[in-house]
């Protein structure tokens, strides 16, 4: 889809979403949400996993151009992604970044995470 928009569209289809208003998404496991909280703020320093929020901003809405937003995205997206990262099936990350950080993150972790960024 990509290829087929031309090089002088792509700024202006950018500025188009970039000025939508995203929305947080509800939970009903307030848990899973406080436990993907901790994990997000604070990373886990016995199996050094870094606090996402050095990277994707403590509210979750990204530091750009760099570190994509996060905030109200749909779990199962971040789910599959976090997994993606994880067997290496997803590889466009600068520097094995997030290659990284996910390879140290079970399921369960990735789930709360996941519970946690749809609700900013
Ligand atoms: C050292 C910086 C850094 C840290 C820490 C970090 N990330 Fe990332 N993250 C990135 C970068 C850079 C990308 C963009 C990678 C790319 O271009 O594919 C990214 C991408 C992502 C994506 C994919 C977003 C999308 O729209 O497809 C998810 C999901 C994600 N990170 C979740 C997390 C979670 C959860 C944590 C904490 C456990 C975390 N990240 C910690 C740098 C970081």
């Amino acid at each position: 889809m990509a290829a087929m928009i031309p090089r002088n569209k792509i700024r202006a289809i950018a500025l188009y979403f970039a000025s939508q208003k995203g929305a947080p998404g509800q939970s009903a496991n307030p848990k899973l949400v406080a436990a993907g909280r901790k994990l997000f703020m604070g990373g886990k320093i016995a199996d050094h996993l870094p606090a996402c929020m050095a990277c994707h901003g403590a509210t979750g809405r990204g530091l750009l151009p760099w570190f994509p937003r996060l905030a109200g995205q749909h779990q199962a997206y971040v789910i599959a992604q976090l997994q993606a990262f994880k067997d290496k099936t997803r590889t466009n990350d600068p520097h094995a970044i997030m290659r990284t950080v996910a390879g140290k993150l079970s399921t369960a972790q990735m789930t709360a995470l996941a519970a946690y960024v749809h609700t900013l």
